[in-house]
């Protein structure tokens, strides 16, 4: 009954903080349980493959992943593709090649392409450049725990599409597409009160909503909603701003753990050195 009551006070400030906000004219972050979040937390490697799949399908029409080679699609803790198949993969990309000048099939020791389309950006550090849900910034356990939010920010954007514009821009601004999630971009007048500052959450984003229902069709049978692709994309460019994280995770661990250990130790034979000296009572 109490933990009840906790809940639903906590859910209630926690919406009451949210309206404020959203008044504010911020950008809409959902949390989103990655599965690679938390000390505990691996990515998926299923899940990695279907992210591949969601950028190589729809993503790389306009962005690049110029700092990822091909060939770590294999290493451990990522993707794990089979060596056969990373080849077969990088043969679809061409590629410059910079002995001979001449064009030729991508190979696995080549980088993914640059971006195709001006103004979209790389998407090699996406996830790793934008705060979302925790942030960056704080004291870190909260990033230590849930992650640094950049995965949120990119999940969100691209499931912070509406259907219809906003009431106070029925038209849209020209050449963008309201986004709820989106912080930056240019609001326009009629969305802003007396001060200057927006009435609707999000902004104005020159990406048009690139997802929708069943565009790709995933061959382990997961249904491809919006969410689904999102959730998939967002955690295969996490792995691609982070593609070690797997491993740092583990020396961590081994760390502590030796440091557990250690501390033990050290404190057992400070216990027995000084036992002589701390077991004598001063009359
Ligand atoms: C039709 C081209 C196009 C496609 C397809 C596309 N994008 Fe974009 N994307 C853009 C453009 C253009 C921008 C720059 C938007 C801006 O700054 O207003 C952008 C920006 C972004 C951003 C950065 C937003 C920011 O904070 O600056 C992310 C993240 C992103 N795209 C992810 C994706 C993902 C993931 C996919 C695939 C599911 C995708 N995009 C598909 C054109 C595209």
């Amino acid at each position: 009954m109490i933990r009840n009551i906790a809940l639903t006070a906590t859910a209630a400030l926690a919406l009451s903080a949210g309206a404020a906000l959203a008044a504010g004219g911020a950008a809409e972050i959902t949390d989103y349980a990655f599965a690679h979040e938390g000390p505990f937390g691996k990515f998926d490697q299923n899940q990695l493959q279907r992210g591949l799949q969601v950028y190589t399908e729809v993503c790389a029409a306009c962005h690049g992943l110029q700092y990822v080679p091909i060939r770590s699609l294999s290493d451990p803790g990522g993707p794990e593709m089979p060596e056969d198949q990373i080849r077969a993969y990088a043969t679809q990309f061409s590629v410059t090649d910079a002995e001979t000048g001449e064009s030729r099939d991508g190979v696995p020791t080549d980088h993914f392409p640059m971006s195709g389309m001006e103004g979209a950006p790389d998407l090699s550090l996406m996830t790793k450049a934008r705060a979302g849900f925790n942030g960056p910034y704080g004291t870190g356990i909260s990033q230590f725990f849930k992650g640094i939010g950049g995965a949120e920010y990119t999940y969100s954007i691209l499931t912070h599409y509406t259907e219809e514009e906003p009431a106070c821009a029925p038209d849209g601004v020209d050449g963008f597409y309201y986004n709820s999630a989106f912080p930056n971009g240019g609001v326009p007048d009629s969305c802003k009160d007396e001060n200057g500052v927006s009435t609707v959450p999000g902004s104005w984003i020159a990406m048009p909503n690139p997802l929708s229902d069943d565009l790709v069709t995933y061959a382990d049978g997961t249904p491809a909603t919006v969410s689904n692709m999102s959730a998939d994309v967002t955690s295969f460019l996490v792995w691609a701003a982070e593609p070690k994280m797997m491993a740092r995770k583990e020396a961590g661990f081994k760390a502590v753990i030796f440091l557990i250990v250690l501390s033990t130790l050290l404190y057992l034979t400070n216990k027995k050195l000084w036992a002589n000296v701390k077991g004598k009572k001063i009359a």
